[in-house]
């Protein structure tokens, strides 16, 4: 009787635990003032059609009021600005005075407002409370020590699109669409060697071929980011921004084609957190990945050991039950 109330006690213990939900928890503060995204919430949309008759179209009217004469041309594409993708961006309530100078209302545009120093992420963001959690500063501290930072021309901005960007790793409930956004960020520049020049005069870097030590490299592209081979691990920050040389990037198979994977601190730091929040679950994101990493652990087998232990304790319950009856 004894062993068999000790056992019930063990075995109820364990089931406890199993859904123990006192895991660390992360914040993630609620906005109050949140208002959905939209050209139709935005309350300079009006005033934005003066600057996008020309940058939101493939096409301007060059125009001389002076001779009444007027002609089509190009707007090239790295100067068009996608209204769509404009008005789902983070920054999609803003006019676009409120980061270009004025003196943009004119055209032909003044040099003068064209070499203007744009802001800083941190002239808005640094010390501001509701967006401690991004960690600005410490984002900041890291790229100042990342590969690009001596680049002269290069920012936050050629990474963020100041008209497109949208945070997406800490949103996005897709983690194949995550990861095409974040690696498309890169991609703007290392596939693309218009782009590419404006910035170095080396040769162009081939993507494909300084990456062919790894085999299926498609699939890889796919299920990982340029960033979890390249950056540094970060305890406190979702997205890792030191950058380190290439000869410093991640080429062992074995880190990450294991159970300790360093995707579970890169990648997969947000739903591992996410998920044992909400599920009170340990390492949730592995079960859909097991073979991935090779930690092996695997959804059927999680179930039938559930019901092999389900089983036992129905067992012991019932055998207290008939000693009880049988007294
Ligand atoms: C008549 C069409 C037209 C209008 C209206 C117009 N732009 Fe432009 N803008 C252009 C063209 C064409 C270019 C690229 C060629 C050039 O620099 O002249 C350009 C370039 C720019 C650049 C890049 C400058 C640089 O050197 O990097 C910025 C920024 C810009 N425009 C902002 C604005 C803003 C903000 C407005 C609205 C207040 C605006 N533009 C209105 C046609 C226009
Ligand atoms: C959140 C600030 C911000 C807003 C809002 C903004 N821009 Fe910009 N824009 C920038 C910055 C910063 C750059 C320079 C980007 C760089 O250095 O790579 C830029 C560059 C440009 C350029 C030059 C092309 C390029 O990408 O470098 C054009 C054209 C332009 N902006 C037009 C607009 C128009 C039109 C709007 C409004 C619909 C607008 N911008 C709203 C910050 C902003
Ligand atoms: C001119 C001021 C200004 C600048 C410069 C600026 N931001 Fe913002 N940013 C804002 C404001 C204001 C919002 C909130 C917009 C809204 O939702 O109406 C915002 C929103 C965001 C958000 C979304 C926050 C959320 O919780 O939804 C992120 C992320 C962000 N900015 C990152 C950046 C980055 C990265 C840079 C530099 C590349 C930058 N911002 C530059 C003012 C700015
Ligand atoms: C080499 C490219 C690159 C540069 C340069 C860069 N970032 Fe990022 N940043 C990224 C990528 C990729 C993400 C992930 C975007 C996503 O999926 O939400 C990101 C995300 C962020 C986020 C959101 C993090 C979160 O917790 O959700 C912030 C804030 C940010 N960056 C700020 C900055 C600031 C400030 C700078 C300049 C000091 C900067 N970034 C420079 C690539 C870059
Ligand atoms: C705006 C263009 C641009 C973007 C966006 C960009 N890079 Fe770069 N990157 C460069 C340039 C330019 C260099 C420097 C080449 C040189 O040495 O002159 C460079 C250098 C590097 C190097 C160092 C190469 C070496 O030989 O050591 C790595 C690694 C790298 N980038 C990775 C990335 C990753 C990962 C991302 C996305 C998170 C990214 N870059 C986004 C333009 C860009
Ligand atoms: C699985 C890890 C891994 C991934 C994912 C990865 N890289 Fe690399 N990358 C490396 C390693 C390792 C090297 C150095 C290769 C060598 O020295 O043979 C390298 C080299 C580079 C270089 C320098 C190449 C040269 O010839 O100088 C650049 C630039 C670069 N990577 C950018 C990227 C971009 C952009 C992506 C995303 C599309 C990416 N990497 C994805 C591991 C990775
Ligand atoms: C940055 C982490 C990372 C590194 C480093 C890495 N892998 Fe992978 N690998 C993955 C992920 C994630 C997948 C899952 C791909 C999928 O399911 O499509 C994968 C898939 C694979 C696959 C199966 C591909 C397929 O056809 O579906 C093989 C084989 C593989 N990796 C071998 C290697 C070898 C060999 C190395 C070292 C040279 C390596 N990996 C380095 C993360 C990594």
């Amino acid at each position: 009787m004894k062993i068999a109330l000790t056992s019930l006690i063990v075995a109820l213990i364990s089931v406890i635990s199993l859904t123990d939900k006192h895991a660390p928890v992360l914040q993630e503060p609620q906005d109050e003032y949140q208002v959905e995204k939209g050209r139709e919430n935005n309350i300079f949309a009006e005033d934005n059609e003066n600057c996008l008759v020309c940058h939101g179209e493939e096409y301007y009217q060059l125009s001389d009021t002076a001779q009444d004469k007027s002609e089509r041309r190009i707007m090239p594409s790295n100067y068009y600005v996608d209204r769509d993708e404009y008005y789902q961006s983070n920054h999609w309530s803003f006019g676009c005075l409120d980061c270009h100078p004025y003196d943009f209302e004119k055209f032909p545009h003044p040099t003068s407002a064209r070499l203007e120093e744009p802001f800083h992420c941190n002239d808005c963001h640094g010390f501001d409370e509701q967006y401690a959690h991004y960690h600005f500063d410490e984002i900041t501290e890291e790229y100042n020590e990342s590969v690009h930072d001596d680049i002269e021309g290069f920012s936050c901005w050629k990474c963020h699109d100041p008209h497109s960007y949208e945070i997406t790793i800490r949103t996005s409930e897709n983690l194949e669409e995550t990861i095409l956004y974040d690696n498309n960020i890169c991609l703007e520049c290392h596939a693309n060697y218009d782009k590419f020049q404006l910035l170095s005069s080396r040769d162009e870097i081939r993507i494909v071929s300084s990456h062919d030590w790894l085999p299926n490299q498609a699939a890889h592209f796919k299920s990982v980011r340029c960033i979890e081979c390249h950056t540094e691990i970060s305890d406190s920050l979702l997205v890792a921004h030191k950058l380190r040389p290439a000869d410093k990037a991640v080429k062992r198979c074995t880190e990450c084609h294991t159970s300790n994977s360093r995707l579970l601190a890169t990648l997969y730091k947000f739903q591992s957190k996410k998920i044992r929040n909400d599920a009170g679950f340990v390492n949730g994101v592995i079960l859909n990945q097991s073979y991935v990493i090779g930690a092996n652990r695997n959804p059927a087998i999680n179930m039938l050991s559930f019901i092999i232990f389900g089983g036992v304790v129905l067992v012991i319950i019932f055998h207290i039950f008939m000693r009880l009856i049988k007294k």
